[in-house]
């Protein structure tokens, strides 16, 4: 289930979930960087591992590669059991999600088990992965949860009603826990990425930037993206943010 760098430190870990080539391994890095164990998890174990080790030698820290299906419950659990066996869960950043085509989907041709999976792993996983460390940082007074949305986040999309059902809902998540939790020491943040994230994609880019009416030069730098969650995580609890929209000039 699990594949690791090095051992842990007693020091806080940041769990970071949802974890491929662009955003979820820039926030990794990043709070590696800064000094946290950092725990990354997805379904694709050699890719994480290759990561983790590519994280670990980079910025000297301790980074453990751990598999989940966020679509699974039993799996959440027992990738928690890993996570949490490594120390104190200080810092959370839920940033899976199903990934869809970027043509839309008539209504019609949308399959019942791809919308619930895509609110499952958007929304529900999310559920699940917060429960398992709100205790931890509730009993300590401390802790940071970040949970990663999209422009499907606020509004809805013809053709694309399985990502932003997942969306919509993990934001409301992200309310009720940021309202539910802050005055216990727990900082609940929403992200809202409003654009298209990391390194050009070729076609795909090419034909973003031409349905928008600009060259193409539309993507957003994950490691700028990250910096973000960083700041989050550090700022001050008499002025947190509960949700931000970041988007690029170019937009
Ligand atoms: N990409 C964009 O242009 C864009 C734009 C706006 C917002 N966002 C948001 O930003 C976040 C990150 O997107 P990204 O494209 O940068 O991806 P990423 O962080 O590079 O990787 C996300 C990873 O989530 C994992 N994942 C998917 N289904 C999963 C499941 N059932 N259980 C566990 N992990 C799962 C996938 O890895 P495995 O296949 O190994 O599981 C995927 O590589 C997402 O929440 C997305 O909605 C993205």
């Amino acid at each position: 289930m699990r594949s690791m760098a090095s051992s842990a430190s007693s020091r806080g870990i940041a769990a970071i979930v949802g974890v491929g080539p662009n955003l979820g391994r820039s926030i990794a890095r990043k709070f590696a960087h800064e000094g946290y164990t950092v725990a990354i998890l997805a379904r694709d174990l050699g890719r994480l591992s290759r990561f983790a080790d590519e994280i670990a030698r980079e910025e000297k820290a301790q980074v453990f590669a751990i598999r989940i299906d966020c679509s699974d419950s039993k799996s959440i659990r027992e990738a928690f059991e890993g996570v949490l066996s490594l120390g104190f869960v200080e810092v959370l950043v839920y940033n899976a999600y199903q990934p869809v085509s970027w043509n839309p989907t008539s209504f019609f041709n949308i399959r019942i088990d791809s919308f619930e999976k895509s609110v499952a792993v958007s929304s529900v996983g999310a559920f699940q992965c917060a429960q398992q460390v709100l205790s931890g940082m509730v009993e300590r007074g401390r802790g940071t949860i970040l949970f990663t949305g999209c422009s499907a986040s606020l509004n809805g999309i013809a053709g694309y009603s399985q990502l932003c059902c997942g969306k919509f809902a993990l934001r409301a998540l992200s309310q009720c826990l940021a309202r539910e939790f802050q005055a216990l020491g727990v900082h609940v943040a929403h992200v809202i990425i409003d654009g298209i994230i990391g390194p050009p994609r070729g076609p795909t880019r090419a034909l973003v930037g031409e349905q928008q009416g600009r060259g193409g030069d539309v993507t957003m730098d994950p490691d700028a993206l990250a910096q973000t969650y960083w700041h989050l995580h550090n700022q001050d609890s008499s002025a947190w943010t509960q949700e931000i929209d970041l988007c690029s000039s170019t937009s």
